[in-house]
């Protein structure tokens, strides 16, 4: 089996129609190894959130010469399929965290589970415990800190052992103490998650960037391919 956990090849996103039509992404290449920390770097509008929600299948390309998850082929693939791949193999950490506003930390980290078909018993109380915010579990998101916030939304993520972590500008919306703190956690989990992790992060911070083991740049929805050091 390839090491790649995705290998994308020509692949293009168009949003609207006739006049309208826009190209968000316009033939991009990348492949992720199984294991890797990526950042994908660009300015705001460069297509970053359009390809990460390609790879985390909740957005189809609108044509694509290759679209492999972990061997599998998503050009073809089913809507059942896709459904099934995004439940199980993909974790999302957003930008506006998301988490449901009348539930508790726990009951926000339980629900990954029950919508994946399955029974947390304690896994969400350990998943937690190990993020530091064991403590406040039984409060809602109202009542904790952005960062406490931030940490819920990374348990959430990988609620279930996902492959694959997709954060979307998982910083946007923090102060640089706060951005370092969720930088180090996602580190952290990369590192510890048994059976292994695949990492990617949008970002239009090039610090943020440089927590990252690879940086892809995007530019005008085209990854700019960097030479290869021999041809220095
Ligand atoms: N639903 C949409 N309909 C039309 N255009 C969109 C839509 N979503 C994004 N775009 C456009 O596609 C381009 C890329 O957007 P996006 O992927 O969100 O970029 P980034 O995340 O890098 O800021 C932008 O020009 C944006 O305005
Ligand atoms: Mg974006």
């Amino acid at each position: 089996m390839s090491n790649s956990l995705i290998e994308a090849q020509d692949l293009w996103l168009r949003y609207g129609k006739g006049d309208a039509a826009y190209d968000a992404l316009r033939g991009v290449d990348l492949a992720i190894d199984r294991g890797e920390f990526v950042a994908i770097v660009g300015p705001s509008g460069s297509g970053k959130s359009s390809l990460l929600h390609i790879l985390g299948l909740m957005l189809n390309p609108t044509k694509a010469a290759r679209l492999t998850l972990d061997g599998q082929d998503l050009v073809t693939a089913s809507e059942a399929t896709r459904t099934h791949l995004r439940k199980t193999k993909i974790g999302f950490v957003f930008q506006r965290l998301n988490l449901v506003s009348v539930l508790s930390a726990a009951d926000n980290v339980r629900l990954a589970y029950w919508l994946r078909g399955e029974k947390p018993n304690g896994q969400a109380d350990e998943l937690l415990d190990r993020l530091g915010v064991g403590p406040i579990k039984h409060k809602r998101p109202t009542q904790m800190s952005v960062g406490q916030q931030q940490r819920v939304a990374v348990a959430r993520a990988i609620a279930g052992s996902p492959q694959l972590l997709l954060a979307d500008e998982p910083t946007g919306s923090l102060d640089s103490c706060n951005a370092r703190l969720v930088l180090d956690l996602l580190r952290q989990v990369h590192e510890q998650q048994a059976g292994g992790l695949t990492t990617i992060i949008v970002t239009h911070n090039e610090d943020v960037a440089n927590a990252a083991d690879r940086i892809i740049h995007i530019h005008d929805g085209q990854v700019a391919h960097e030479p290869s050091i021999a041809s220095h």
